[in-house]
């Protein structure tokens, strides 16, 4: 099989380059760069080993970030972008500790190239909240004890979210089976079912209260 072929440019390229350029001329770079990483990223072309410039869309936002193609997403989003709610146990794709969502679809972080999620929608942990108030699901571990040393949480809230978000009426075995790849060490299963469970039932409760007050007002 013939070798791809590679392209010419490298971070140290970049960087010696744009030391001796005006800053309009290293933005100008920068761009150019980046767009032929982008588009490098969807053809057959390969790209670093050194790294990279990408944009990353994460919790609504755009980051752009230079990172080596052999980072993981979830050192991506610790290392270079300081969001350590994701959190790393395993590293192997064993614990889904590092759940994140990719387009909504819980997905393990460590075992998914970031390179790999250019011109995706990722979700972390820190995605879920709206500045102080807590996700109801967050809420409802908090109210049911749901956690004790928390390295397996915040993967727990996600695959909880994300099973609420596609199933309003789950059933015990229903949450039980979202979480099946999040192990936790502390044994907190019961009360992240029954927070669950709870996040569901308010949310019936909410939208029951919401059919009465617009039939009143028809
Ligand atoms: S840290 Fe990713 S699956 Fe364990
Ligand atoms: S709370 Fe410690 S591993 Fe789950």
């Amino acid at each position: 099989m013939a070798d791809s072929p590679k392209t010419t440019f490298s971070r140290r390229g970049f960087l010696k380059g744009a030391g001796v350029t005006a800053a309009t001329t290293v933005i100008e770079s920068a761009n150019a760069l980046a767009r032929e990483t982008k588009d490098a990223l969807h053809s057959d072309r390969a790209v670093g080993p050194g790294s990279v410039p990408v944009k990353l869309h994460i919790n609504g936002h755009e980051y752009s970030v230079a990172i080596e193609p052999r980072y993981t997403l979830a050192e991506t989003l610790r290392d270079n972008l300081g969001l350590t709610g994701t959190k790393v146990v395993c590293d192997r794709g064993s614990c889904s500790a590092c759940t994140v969502w990719i387009d909504k679809t819980p997905a393990l972080a460590c075992m998914t190239l970031a390179i790999d999620v250019v011109g995706r929608q990722i979700t972390t942990i820190e995605g879920l909240s709206h500045g102080d108030t807590m996700h109801q699901v967050q809420a409802a571990f908090v109210k049911h004890d749901a956690m004790q040393c928390g390295f397996c949480t915040p993967g727990m809230v996600m695959s909880c979210a994300a099973l609420l978000d596609r199933n309003p009426n789950p059933k015990l075995a229903d949450v039980k089976h979202a979480v099946s790849g999040n192990l936790c060490r502390c044994g907190t299963y019961p009360k992240v079912f029954a927070a669950t469970l709870d996040v569901a039932q308010q949310r019936r409760q909410t939208a029951g209260l919401v059919a009465l007050v617009t039939e009143r007002e028809a």
